[in-house]
Parts: C-alpha cells; structure tokens; sequence
C-alpha cells in the first residue's frame, strides 16, 4: 500500500533570497555555482560593467561602487549578499559590512591555502588583479600562510577588461593571456590560482598557455567554497518571512548598466540560459 507523502514532505522546498554582485560579468562563475549548490534560493544578480574594471582603481571608487550595487540589491530583497569579486572583497567587504552590520555579507578570496597544499612545494602562480595584489587583505592573507616555495604574483592589469569588452576568445584577450602567463610558464607551475572571478570564463586559455604543464595544471577557482558557505549561511536565515519574500518573482534574474547582451552570452555558455536581464536604474549610475 502507498502512503501518502506526511505535511511537512509536501511543503514547497523553503528559499530565501540571495543578491550577488561582480564588476561586470565575472561573478557569473560563481552564480554558476551558487545556483547548483542553491537551487531553491532566489538569486539576485548585479553587474556593474560600465563601472569595471574595478582592478585597476584605488579603494574609495571600488567601496563606492561596491555600496551602491549592495543598497540596490537590498532594496530587491536580498536577505545575504555574496561580494562575487575578488577585488572588491579585498578593498571594500570590510566597509560594506560595517555599514549593514545585520547582514551577511559574504566574499571570495584567491585560493592560496588550498593550492599551496597541492603543490607539493612547487611554484605557485597567482593570477589577479593589480588592486587584489596589492591589498592589505590579500598581504595579511600571504603573510599568515608563510608560504615556504615560491609564490608568483602575477597582476593581470587590462585582462577583466578585455574578457568584458572583447570577449573571452577575443585574439586580444588570449594575448594578454599569453602574457601574463609567461612567468609562471618558465616557472613550471602546475598550480595556479585565478585570483579573478572573471579568470575561470578563460581557464581553457590559460591551461594553454601554461604550455606543457597545462594540460595536467590544478586550476583553482572557489566558487565552489563560496556557494557553500552561502549554504550555510541560508540554513540559518529560513525564516517564514524569508520563505514568502522568496516566493515574489523569478528565482534567478540579473540587472546589469552594460550591454544585456553580452551578460546573457556568459551567462549561457556558465550554463545559466534563460536568465531574464533588466537594466540596473539609475541609482546605479
Ligand atoms: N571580477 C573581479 C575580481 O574578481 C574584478 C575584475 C575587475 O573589474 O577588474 O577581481
């Protein structure tokens, strides 16, 4: 005899709402994975791709920039905020969570413990952006881990950029690919750490260009990480007012003061076809 499934199994799977914020159409990668680790959380995504790059910019710019798009994305009713760049997680999370002590915010990092314990004591390569190099944040992060190998520091100044405006397989962007690649290239590393939420829309790129080691190279990227620590973080904020917000609109949609297009173009090839792209208001501007 069937039993009939019990109350609580028929409820509707609980949810709350998720805002998640990038310079431009890098964080993509991590939507990516909040959405499969997340899939009844609604996610609001902001891209602000007439602002970026932000890597190339002193603090005050990446804070402000960072503050606007984190008011928009609480105004849409984003109970958590995930800061999808590296770079403004390393000049401006600090700020953004003294201004809004009541909500989670949470960032993402360059991976370096994690690549530094596969390496196995072999060099590191360390692909971000100036700005993300060269932050406090990300010092105090070197410094703690006192790696014992080499560690390369490579900035990517101009590579977000070209992944945004020309395209992840733009002949431009593969040159600076290539570039910025090199030294780690004549180092032997087969770790590297994309230290850049748009990096992983080039990892294939990058393998290549890693030469001989690349095939076999251990990428990392924390998306993953990131997505599940928001899980952790969403566990803990399913409230019933959490359930009924979530139920309002679509369960993913982004906003973006760049061009719809192309958002939507990443935003297929991560996977995420069919994702309605507003444009951010004028707050944004
Ligand atoms: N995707 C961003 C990061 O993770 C920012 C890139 C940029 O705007 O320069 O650092």
């Amino acid at each position: 005899m069937h039993q009939r499934a019990s109350a609580p199994d028929m409820m509707p799977p609980p949810a709350c709402c998720v805002g998640v914020f990038d310079s431009g159409v890098g964080g993509l990668t991590v939507l990516t994975a909040l959405r499969r680790r997340l899939p009844h959380t609604r996610l609001l995504y902001a891209a602000d791709s007439a602002y970026a790059p932000y890597g190339e910019r002193d603090a005050s710019y990446v804070i402000d920039r960072s503050r606007r798009l984190a008011q928009f994305l609480l105004s849409q009713g984003a109970q958590a905020i995930v800061v999808a760049c590296n770079t403004a997680t390393a000049l401006a999370i600090a700020e953004l969570r003294r201004q809004w002590p009541l909500i989670p915010f949470v960032g993402i990092e360059p991976a370096i413990k994690p690549a530094l314990a596969a390496s196995a004591g072999r060099p590191v390569g360390v692909l971000a952006t100036p700005a993300t190099l060269s932050s406090a944040k990300f010092q105090a992060l070197v410094l703690s881990l006192n790696p014992q190998g080499d560690l390369l520091l490579q900035p990517c100044p101009g590579l977000a950029e070209a992944i945004e405006t020309l395209g992840p397989d733009a002949p431009g962007t593969r040159g600076l690919i290539a570039r910025f690649c090199a030294p780690l290239r004549e180092a032997g590393c087969s770790t590297v750490v994309l230290g850049c939420t748009h990096y992983p829309l080039v990892a294939e790129a990058i393998r290549e260009a890693l030469g001989a080691a690349g095939a076999g190279a251990c990428l990392l990227d924390p998306a993953d990480a990131v997505a599940a620590q928001t899980g952790r973080i969403v566990a803990s904020l399913q409230t019933p007012a959490a359930r009924r917000d979530a139920q309002q609109g679509p369960e993913l949609i982004a906003w973006t003061n760049g061009q719809p297009a192309a958002l939507r173009r990443v935003a297929a090839a991560c996977g995420l076809d069919g994702m309605p792209v507003r444009t951010l208001p004028a707050m944004l501007e």
